[in-house]
Parts: C-alpha cells; sequence; structure tokens
C-alpha cells in the first residue's frame, strides 16, 4: 500500500469510527506532514483521496474539514440474543424463495449474497481463461484433479505467506466454491445426529448444509463487532458433545463482525481443549477496509483441528467457482472425499485464475475494490441515517459489503421484504439467518453495488420500512 493510502485510510477511520466529526478541522498539510512524518505532497495526496470518497472537503484559505456528508454514525445492534440449545434445522422454504428472487436481474440485489459482477476484473480473466484454453493439454487434466492445479495452490500458498500465516501449497486443497470445501469439511468430522455449534445469525447456507447432513444445530450468539460469545460457547461445549464448530472469523455473514486476534486464539485454544474441530468459513477475508489482513483463526491452529476455507468468489471472480481448503489433520480425508464425489474443480477455471494470479495485478484490483466497498458502506450508512425510522440500529464492519440493520421492534422484516419485493428491491430477511427464524425485525444489506442504485434503493426501503413503523 502507498503511503498516501495509508494516510487517508487513517483518517477516513478517525472520520468513520465518530473521533472526527462533522465540521472539524483537520490538520493542516505542514501539521500533518510533521506529525505523520510524511512529505507534504504525500499528505496533498491523501487528502485528496479522502475529497474524493466525500470525506473531507477544502474551504477557500482556511483548510480542510470533515465533509457534512461524512456518514452519521447510526447505534450499534446489541449482541445477538440466541440461546444455546440444540435443535434440528429445516430450513424454510423463505431461504428458497429469496434465493429465487435474488435471481431476478431486474430486482435492485440489496439481498444479493454476491457484490456487482462490473466490481471484477472480467475482461482480464476472460483473457486468462482464453490463454488457458489455449495452452491446455486434455492429457494434463489428471495432473489437476484434487488437491488441484499447483501453480494455483502455490499462488495461494504465496499470499498467505506474505501475510504471516505459513502454508505450504501441499496443504491447499482447491475446491468448486468454499462451500464445497465447506460441505466436505462438515461431512468429513461428522455423522448424522451429531451436534455442530453454529453462530447466530449465521448465513443460510450453514443451515442448508447442518439439514443436508442431517445434523443438530447449537445457536452461539455473535456480537456485531468482536463475533462470536466464547463464553456461550465454553459452557456450551462443557455441557453437551459438540462435534464441531462452525465460524466466520472474519466479516461476518450477516453481521460483518471480526474477531479480534487474541480471541481467534482464545477460540482455536478453547475448541483445542475439546478435541473439537473448527471449520473456518473465510471468504471475506481479502475485503478488509484499512491498511492489514485481518488473520484467520488458522494462523493459531497448533494442533491441526482448524478447517480454513477460501475463496476467489467473492474477491475476483464470482462465476468460476474455485475456492480452497487448507484442512490440517483432515487434509487427506478430504482429498478423497473430493475425489469420490466431484474429482477435482474446472481445470480451466483454475489456470484462469492461476493466469491471472501471475500476470500480477491481483492487489492492484484488491485495492480498488476495497476503496469501492469503503466508500459505498459510508453511502449506504448515510442514506440508513437519513431515509429510516428512528431507532434504526446499524452495524459497521470494517470489511466485506454487508451491513446488519436491527429495525424498530414492531417491523415486521418479512412483510418489509414482500412489500419492497413489490417495488422491484430485494433485501436478505433477518429470519433466514437463523434455525429458528428469529431476528424478526433485522435485515441485511449488500452495499457491493454501483453507485447511482444504491441511495434510491435504501431511500425507497426507508419509506417503505417507515410505512409499516405506525
Ligand atoms: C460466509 C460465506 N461462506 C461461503 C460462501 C460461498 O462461497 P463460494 O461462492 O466460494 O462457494 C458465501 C457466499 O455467499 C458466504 O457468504
Amino acid at each position: 500500500m502507498k503511503r498516501y493510502e495509508a494516510l487517508a485510510d487513517k483518517i477516513a477511520t478517525l472520520i468513520r469510527s465518530g473521533a472526527l466529526k462533522a465540521g472539524d478541522r483537520i490538520p493542516s498539510i505542514r501539521q500533518a506532514s510533521a506529525r505523520y512524518s510524511v512529505s507534504p505532497s504525500t499528505v496533498f495526496q491523501a487528502y485528496y483521496r479522502l475529497e474524493g470518497r466525500g470525506l473531507i472537503r477544502a474551504r477557500e484559505r482556511s483548510g480542510y474539514y470533515v465533509s457534512d456528508k461524512a456518514p452519521r454514525l447510526l447505534p450499534e445492534p446489541q449482541a445477538s440474543q440466541a440461546v444455546a440449545t440444540s435443535s434440528d434445522v429445516t430450513v424454510s422454504e423463505l431461504v428458497f424463495s429469496v434465493l429465487e428472487s435474488m435471481q431476478d436481474t431486474d430486482i435492485a440485489p440489496l439481498g444479493a449474497a454476491y457484490p456487482a459482477a462490473e466490481l471484477f476484473p472480467l475482461e482480464k480473466l476472460a483473457q486468462s481463461l482464453a490463454r488457458a484454453n489455449r495452452h491446455v493439454n486434455p492429457s494434463s487434466s489428471g495432473a489437476n484433479l484434487s488437491p488441484g492445479n499447483e501453480a494455483l495452490r502455490r499462488a495461494i500458498s504465496l499470499r498467505y505467506m506474505t501475510s504471516g500465516l505459513s502454508v505450504g501449497a501441499d496443504e491447499v486443497l482447491i475446491t468448486n466454491g468454499a462451500l464445497e470445501g465447506l460441505t466436505l469439511a462438515l461431512q468429513a468430522i461428522t455423522e448424522p445426529g451429531d451436534l455442530v455449534a453454529i453462530e447466530s445469525p449465521t448465513f443460510y447456507a450453514v443451515l442448508q448444509i447442518v439439514e443436508r447432513l442431517k445434523l443438530k444445530a447449537i445457536e452461539i450468539p455473535v456480537h456485531p463487532s468482536e463475533g462470536l460469545d466464547l463464553e456461550v460457547l465454553s459452557e456450551a461445549l462443557k455441557n453437551n458433545t459438540i462435534s464441531a464448530c462452525w465460524c466466520m472469523s472474519n466479516f461476518q455473514n450477516p453481521m460483518g463482525a471480526t474477531m479480534p486476534d487474541i480471541k481467534k486464539q482464545d477460540l482455536v485454544t478453547l475448541l483445542g481443549q475439546y478435541e473439537v474441530p473448527l471449520i473456518e468459513d473465510d471468504v471475506y477475508g481479502e475485503l478488509y477496509f484499512g491498511s492489514t489482513y485481518p488473520k484467520p483463526a488458522k494462523a493459531f491452529d497448533e494442533l491441526g483441528l482448524v478447517i480454513h476455507c477460501g475463496s476467489f468468489s467473492k474477491s475476483l471472480a464470482p462465476g468460476y467457482r474455485i475456492g480452497w481448503v487448507i484442512a490440517g489433520r483432515y487434509q487427506e480425508r478430504i482429498r478423497r472425499d473430493k475425489l469420490m464425489t466431484t474429482l477435482s474443480a474446472s481445470v480451466p477455471a483454475q489456470l484462469a485464475i492461476a493466469d491471472y494470479i501471475s500476470r500480477g495485478g491481483y492487489d492492484r484490483h484488491l485495492r480498488r475494490l476495497r476503496h469501492f466497498l469503503e466508500d459505498q458502506q459510508a453511502l449506504m450508512t448515510s442514506a440508513i441515517a437519513s431515509h429510516f425510522p428512528a431507532g434504526t440500529k446499524v452495524t459497521r464492519p470494517r470489511g466485506g459489503y454487508f451491513l446488519w440493520l436491527e429495525l424498530p421492534s414492531n417491523i415486521d422484516s418479512l412483510a418489509l421484504y414482500h412489500a419492497c419485493l413489490a417495488k422491484g428491491i430485494n433485501l436478505a430477511p433477518g429470519p433466514i439467518f437463523s434455525a429458528t427464524e428469529d431476528y424478526g425485525n433485522c435485515i441485511r444489506l449488500n452495499y457491493g453495488q454501483p453507485l447511482g442504485q444504491i441511495t434510491s434503493a435504501v431511500e425507497a426501503v426507508g419509506k417503505i420500512a417507515r410505512g409499516l413503523n405506525q
């Protein structure tokens, strides 16, 4: 990251956290240059960027000020109140109907699980795919069976190494998106009827997989900024035989929480005491705001009990369906299960992504994507503050592309969902994120969408929500 970008991020964080408020004067170029030990031109470039993002503005002969348009902070929702009791999981028809409505391209996709396609380097990827197809030797497909294409596994390993996590290419197993890795992982470590600790609220696919594998779930509450409640998990481990724990340690879907490193370490230690494997779903890790990649829990795994799952679906190539698993002591079992189910991930898609990464530019794309998402989050937060009913609470994730909203308690998010759908806007209603269909007054919104669409769609949803808040 360039120096001016790091400085811009530092000041943006002060503004977004509320430490600097609308109208506050920020240091002059000369003051900032001395305070942050950077050249005046670095400060100038940083301020130029912040101005472009609508966070500050220059007043003639008077300096730089935090813009009135900088996002107003709304209160954060409380930690979820899930009660840790075990239950069978039956995913309602609702999840399927919400998923179907997301496939309708005429509908504003505030409920979508992926960012808009135009945010990805599709043309460059297509060139890589064409190159890969030109050079692919059909007789080499055997070499790309599980664990997968070696160049791609090396590229993934290198990315972990440069962020301080030692993962060898031979520890990486390529899968059809993270979802296949997660499913294979859960299948490898459980038998039907076993109990699995999951987050609440959680990504609805977790519920679908738990149901399909005929497992039981025990829901552990999530705090909106710090993630899984370890005290409740510890009690649950004491009082139940739990076979696995599934957790999104970074930018949890839907709450956006990222566990602090120390908490990730405590989680790994706690589960280690009970020899319970952790399935770590880290598909959003690359989409951090600010300057540092948040470590995965896998970084603290000394026993080989953490099965870490990643993916290019959210950061580079949504439709290519390429993810990976780093499974510690379960690696060979999962590799064999994969060979017995889908054999390998698509060879051209693996080669295309390996080719794209080898040409450089992935980090540049990610930097651009992260800045875009951070700006869109600010825009959406401002629009929510302006248009949603008083009493609305919203999360403040430091990465990813979801906001989780807690609406006044008399608003039924399903009624809101149906009313919005009728107006051509899709959102993700709270009950699809829990086995017990809680979160009846919560919604998840996706801000990974092109600029213009967000504010008008949020304004329309806010208006309908105000109508339901009578
Ligand atoms: C938390 C989480 N895990 C996994 C996935 C699926 O990832 P992939 O598309 O790589 O299968 C998603 C997609 O929505 C997700 O939100």
